[in-house]
């Protein structure tokens, strides 16, 4: 009978976990990002629950699923572009700027304002982290845990919601140099400090203010900060150098792939059809391949021509003219369901770790060519793990690119490396999309999750990294050689002092005998 009745209670209880009602913000401009989000998403609900996103970017419409298109977020992201098509991509204050405008457009949205009026009910928040922490402060209005995705693989800047150790070893993405040596440390370690001296000086306080605006009775922006509940890393030890991450902080690289859409006929009779193998060249969301000056891309366009009887597929958002016809040029591409493929022979891409991750999935060598961001050092990371080969944009000619693709496509080495990568990849205990779920339940079931969260959340980060305590012992060996020091003098001055006495009395005992 208690069994029974125990059994009741927790298919009950299952049952409520099995429909919970989830809410997700992908604010950020990123096209990948978002496409992280709608993925997990998908996951959720085949799992049973309702989710409701919102995100800067379009998504198909599916069951128990609500999406609230941010446009106006879109089109200022589309203003920016045209506006900056030729200026320097990276100039940090163009990049602030945007960040400042950007949040001033989220909290404007007609969309997010409906949310703060009207206080909808939900179980969970799933937010991306990327310079929008003023966000955080929504989880705080509804009273719900706030589940983070982290777009890269762990940064100075995730590993601080939770306090994971930031060590010397991690190279840091934006600073493309690995950390294997004291200098390599040293630039690691530097960058980290002037990224989280930025954020904090810079960004936080404005989306402090900004968040208050809208939300007058936030808590300061570093409490929301210390209480996310946990953090999802698109991310995984097959791809990135092997580091630590504590209880709440997920690597789930890998997860989008649970999910891939079908390619056309058209494209599959064309990839069944590649005898000699195919390769796939494709940039990404983000990188238009009108960026890429004229005569790389017609270098790059000849040399794919030569590659036949290799067959490649081409994305490009414009009309190439001249094609060979052993290319195939598509304007959206699967890229996930392409490289599963067993014809694919090579992937042609920036870079960035979406295309690392399903490259590494797929066991396809790949050729980068970076464009900003964490995609260089992917790239290195993926060369030296011997699976991939980089070839900077500037260096792009011809010869190099037919040497580079040769050197991939005739040493059957890369494809091996790939393979072994790729094993790493899957063979994991559970998938990293049920691994997903699973954690996203846990912090609906068992709230805040404050029992996976460690005592270095809220410590400085002198206390964190132990400095307080090194430099006690630092103190202590000092103060004790320094009394060590005074006392041998003291002692040797009493030495002194009873020697000389010492002497003095036997000269007087000896004068006075010769007397
Ligand atoms: C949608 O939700 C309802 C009620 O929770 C459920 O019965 C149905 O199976 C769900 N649909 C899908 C496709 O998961
Ligand atoms: C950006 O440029 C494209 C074409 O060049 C145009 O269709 C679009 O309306 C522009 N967007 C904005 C927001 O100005
Ligand atoms: C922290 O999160 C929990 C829910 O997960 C909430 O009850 C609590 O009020 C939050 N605290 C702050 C300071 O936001």
């Amino acid at each position: 009978m208690k069994t029974e009745i125990t059994i009741i209670i927790f298919t009950i209880f299952l049952k409520c976990i099995q429909c919970s009602k989830i809410l997700a913000i992908f604010n950020t401009p990123s096209k990948s990002h978002s496409l992280l989000g709608f993925k997990l998403a998908e996951g959720l609900i085949r799992r049973g629950h309702h989710v409701t996103m919102l995100s800067t970017f379009k998504n198909k419409p599916m069951e128990n699923y609500t999406h609230i298109h941010l446009e106006s977020l879109q089109n200022y992201r589309e203003f920016q572009k045209n506006a900056t098509q030729s200026k320097d991509k990276n100039s940090i204050f163009r990049i602030y700027n945007y960040i400042l405008e950007m949040s001033e457009i989220f909290w404007n949205d007609d969309n997010i304002r409906k949310i703060i009026r009207e206080k909808p009910k939900y179980d969970v928040i799933i937010m991306i982290s990327f310079c929008n922490d003023g966000a955080l402060g929504i989880g705080h209005h509804l009273e719900i845990p706030v589940v983070l995705l982290n777009p890269i693989g762990s940064t100075s800047l995730a590993n601080s919601y939770l306090a994971n150790p930031n060590m010397a070893y991690i190279p840091n993405p934006v600073i493309t140099r690995s950390a294997d040596n004291f200098f390599g440390r040293l630039v690691a370690v530097t960058m980290n400090a002037v990224i989280a001296f930025l954020i904090r000086t810079l960004i936080d306080p404005y989306q402090q203010d900004i968040m208050r605006k809208y939300l007058p009775n936030s808590p300061p922006i570093w409490e929301l900060q210390n209480n996310v509940s946990l953090m999802l890393v698109n991310s995984h030890f097959s791809v990135e150098p092997a580091r630590p991450y504590v209880p709440n902080m997920i690597p789930i690289g890998g997860f989008h792939l649970d999910i891939v859409e079908e390619m056309s006929e058209n494209m599959r009779i064309w990839l069944d059809n590649a005898d000699n193998g195919a390769i796939l060249f494709c940039l990404g969301s983000t990188i238009s391949i009108s960026s890429i000056e004229k005569e790389k891309l017609l270098a790059i366009i000849k040399v794919l021509g030569e590659m036949a009887p290799m067959k490649v597929i081409f994305k490009s958002e414009v009309d190439i003219e001249n094609i060979p016809s052993n290319i195939l040029v598509e304007k959206w591409l699967p890229q996930a369901a392409i490289l599963a493929h067993p014809n694919m022979k090579l992937l042609i891409c920036h870079g960035g770790l979406n295309s690392n991750i399903e490259s590494v999935f797929y066991g396809v060598p790949m050729l980068g060519i970076p464009f900003f961001g964490d995609q260089t050092l992917n790239i290195e990371e993926a060369q030296k793990a011997g699976y991939g080969v980089l070839l900077e944009k500037k260096y792009i000619t011809e010869e190099t690119f037919r040497m580079k693709i040769q050197e991939i496509v005739n040493n059957p080495q890369y494809t091996l490396n790939a393979k072994k990568k790729s094993a790493l990849m899957r063979e994991q205990p559970v998938k990293p999309m049920d691994n997903a779920i699973f954690w996203i339940e846990h912090i609906i079931e068992f709230g805040e999750g404050s029992h996976l969260k460690n005592n270095g959340i809220g410590l400085a980060w002198y206390e964190l990294y132990m400095l307080d305590i090194y430099c006690f012992f630092l103190g202590f060996t000092l103060l004790f050689l320094i009394s060590i020091y005074f006392m041998t003098k003291i002692f040797m001055r009493i030495l002194k002092i009873c020697m000389k006495r010492l002497y003095s009395r036997t000269t007087k005992l000896k004068i006075k005998k010769e007397n």
